[in-house]
């Protein structure tokens, strides 16, 4: 499955203790890849390390993205570098609202410093993590990538400094071929339940598999787009270059989704149904700041990179209750 995989050249995962940076690390190492592991902690967990820790082509730096300097010391003593796959970045739109001083430092600055040090190491391959909160809260669905543009009015720090990467990694001309994945609600195991502002996938999992009520925020009817996590870091894979039967992808900016729609009521019942239980939701005012109703168009990404959503929401589902059991939630 592999194409460009050589035991020389490193892939340098930013984010790796993450949810979706430790999916990533794992599918790199089993297409043969060495894998230079990033984190700092701020919110990634050891935890996350665990299946690949000791693997003999992993290696693990525990930096921050926004020390200038850290890519030449990976290359410096791993060899050239093939890819960086850029996924740290202050992940709480909460958060960046309080800080968002730090949040330009860390989901901005320092993708335009990463982004730099690649070109000058001569990295073929820049793949960086976008957001849907790009389109900030734009009515035209399904939202196409032209939507986001320099007039959005996003909703939060995190979304304006997720816009401006992406639109820097894809515009990033004599450097390494820079592509953004708009990735629009990824859920699966390893996605932390513990805080109100975890995603609702992993927060209904957890309420389901500990025998409590679900919390609805509003009606219900507000519907989000979700995507499994496997598909993701399919995703990223070919945006690298990384499967062979994927065509050669351009620089750009690209939605990763599963481009169809479901509403919070209809998710809480399935959930509910998945873990046989009856009704047991409690409804809650409306969260400040919540968008109606998202859901991405992914014809650009079929076309480009092949790629399809290919794990039902309900086999996810099912895949994130059992690991969420297998935590004694
Ligand atoms: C998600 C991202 C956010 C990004 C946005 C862009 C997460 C955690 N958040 O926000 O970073 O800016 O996409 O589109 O991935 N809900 C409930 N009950 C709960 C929890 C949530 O009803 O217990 C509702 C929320 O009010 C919301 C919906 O579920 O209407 C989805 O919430 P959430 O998973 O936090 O994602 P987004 O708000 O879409």
């Amino acid at each position: 499955m592999s194409k460009k995989t050589s035991a020389e050249a490193v892939c340098v995962v930013t984010g790796a203790a993450g949810f979706v940076g430790s999916h990533l690390c794992e599918r790199l190492l089993g297409l043969g890849c060495r894998v230079m592991g990033v984190d700092n902690f701020f919110s990634g967990r050891w935890e996350n390390l665990t299946p690949f820790r000791d693997h003999p082509r992993f290696s693990f730096l525990e930096r921050s993205v926004t020390e200038p300097g850290l890519l030449r010391e990976i290359a410096a003593e791993h060899g050239p570098l093939a890819c960086v796959f850029h996924l740290a970045a202050i992940v709480s739109v909460p958060y960046s609202v309080d800080h968002p001083e730090e949040t330009w430092a860390v989901n901005y600055q320092s993708t335009i410093g990463l982004l730099q040090e690649a070109g000058r190491l001569g990295c073929a391959r820049f793949v960086f993590a976008g957001s849907a909160a790009e389109y900030g809260d734009d009515a035209r669905l399904p939202l196409r990538e032209s939507y986001a543009g320099d007039q959005t009015s996003w909703l939060s720090p995190y979304g304006e400094a997720k816009y401006r990467s992406s639109r820097a990694v894809a515009a990033c001309g004599d450097g390494p071929r820079g592509v953004a994945l708009r990735c629009f609600n990824i859920f699966g195991p390893r996605q932390d339940p513990s805080s109100p502002y975890s995603g609702v996938i992993s927060r209904f999992a957890e309420m389901a598999v500990r025998g409590e009520a679900l919390t609805i925020f509003g009606d219900g009817h507000q519907s989000r787009d979700f995507v499994y996590v496997s598909d993701v870091v399919d995703a990223y894979c070919r945006a690298a270059g990384l499967v062979a039967s994927a065509p050669e992808v351009p620089a750009g900016i690209y939605n990763v989704g599963s481009g169809t729609r479901t509403t919070i009521l209809e998710l809480a019942r399935m959930i509910l149904s998945l873990t046989e239980r009856g009704e047991s939701i409690r409804f809650y005012a409306e969260r400040p700041g919540d968008i109606r109703h998202s859901v991405a168009c992914i014809d650009a990404i079929q076309a480009v990179m092949a790629w399809r959503p290919r794990v039902s929401l309900e086999e996810g589902l099912r895949e994130t209750l059992r690991w969420m059991q297998s935590q004694g939630a």
